[in-house]
């Protein structure tokens, strides 16, 4: 198979990518490289790479040449920047999106859409989100999100193009830049820097191992039907836990555990219903535990990627969202 894959320098772009090529096909990359965005992320990786912006729509015609399906992981990703600033989260995740979506509709090719769980709000009482529920985003990358979900639905049941949506919990694991709650603490701990950790960090999350979103994403993109939404869940967490382990992992001193003020509308629980997934064939392979540990322990070991990363641009966005919070 031949496959366009918009946003695979990112950090789950790029396991897609080397997942691709591992199984024997082909992978065409498409990616602004944004801020989040690497070139080193896909070092070695035999993949054609078009550095484009999924709202061109030229760009994009030029890159699915002999493509037999899309799958978009290309977004602005990060709740907090959104709450910055969500113009850019509105262009990329949903125009960018319907820019691919007709693409595959005049190429008559399929298209996996890559969600997140986000988009069905939070669930404070329990429960689980299934694939139906009403979509209540929070923030306003959740809302860009559910809004790049409803044309992949839209496209689907208007024009018939083929395409699904795969709705991931939290992922991690190696690349990922350092700005996600797992990569920000490890590395904050490995430079003895503290741990912001919002409001009382007893929000959950279900953390999702990146080769077990991977293997999801290309499950759904073989099997998948289309119109059809499927769950990719974790491991459900609480934050302080999760803090509390990566300061454990990386030997860091406690104190460097500090509660800050909150994310504004920040959203207590998520938690996913993978029956259908688990239908097709899916479940995890990692254990959290061992996960969390394998993660920690590359970052601690690959200073040389992230630490370039960790300036510039990022510290001034850091300083924005931070300084305030750790004065
Ligand atoms: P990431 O920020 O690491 O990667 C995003 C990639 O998209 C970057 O390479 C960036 O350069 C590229 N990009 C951004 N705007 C673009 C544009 N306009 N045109 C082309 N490329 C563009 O994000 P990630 O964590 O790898 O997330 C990938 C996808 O998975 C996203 O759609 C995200 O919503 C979804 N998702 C992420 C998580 C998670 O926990 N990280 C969980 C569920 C779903
Ligand atoms: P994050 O990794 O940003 O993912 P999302 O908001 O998409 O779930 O955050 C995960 C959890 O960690 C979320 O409850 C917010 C919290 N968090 C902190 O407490 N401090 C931080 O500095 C960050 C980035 C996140």
């Amino acid at each position: 198979m031949r496959v366009l894959v918009t946003g695979g320098a990112g950090f789950i772009g790029s396991h897609f990518v080397k997942r691709l090529v591992r199984a024997g096909d082909e992978a065409v990359v498409l990616d602004k490289l944004t801020y989040s965005g690497n070139r080193a992320n896909l070092e070695g990786v035999g993949a054609e790479f078009h550095a484009a912006d999924i709202c061109d729509p030229h760009a994009v015609e030029e890159a699915v040449q002999g493509c037999e399906a899309i799958v978009n992981f290309a977004a602005e990703t990060h709740v907090d920047r959104s709450i910055l600033g969500p113009a850019d989260f509105i262009q990329t995740d949903v125009a960018g999106t319907q820019v691919l979506l007709d693409r595959a509709r005049r190429a008559d090719i399929r298209l996996v859409q890559v969600s997140t769980d986000e988009v069905y709000g939070d669930l404070e009482d329990g429960g689980r989100s299934r694939e139906g529920d009403p979509l209540r985003p929070s923030s306003p990358y959740s809302a860009s999100k559910a809004g790049g979900d409803l044309q992949v639905l839209a496209y689907v049941r208007t024009y018939g193009v083929d395409a699904s949506i795969t709705r991931g919990a939290n992922t991690y694991g190696p690349n990922q830049y350092p700005e996600k709650l797992i990569p920000l603490f490890a590395t904050n701990a490995l430079e003895g820097e503290p741990l912001p950790l919002y409001g009382d960090g007893r929000q959950r999350r279900e953390w999702l191992h990146v080769e077990d979103h991977c293997a999801a994403i290309e499950l759904v993109l073989r099997e998948g039907r289309p119109g059809e939404a499927y769950n990719v869940g974790g491991e459900e967490r609480e934050n302080l836990d999760v803090a509390a382990r990566i300061l454990e992992l990386t030997g860091a001193d406690e104190g460097l555990l500090r509660h800050v003020e909150d994310r504004p509308g920040h959203d207590r629980r998520y938690a996913l219903d993978t029956a259908k997934l688990r239908a097709l064939g899916w479940s995890a392979a990692a254990a959290f535990e061992e996960g969390l540990a394998a993660t920690v322990e590359w970052y601690a070991e690959n200073r040389a990627w992230w630490e370039p990363l960790r300036s510039g641009e990022y510290r001034a966005y850091y300083e924005q969202q931070y300084a305030h919070r750790l004065a």
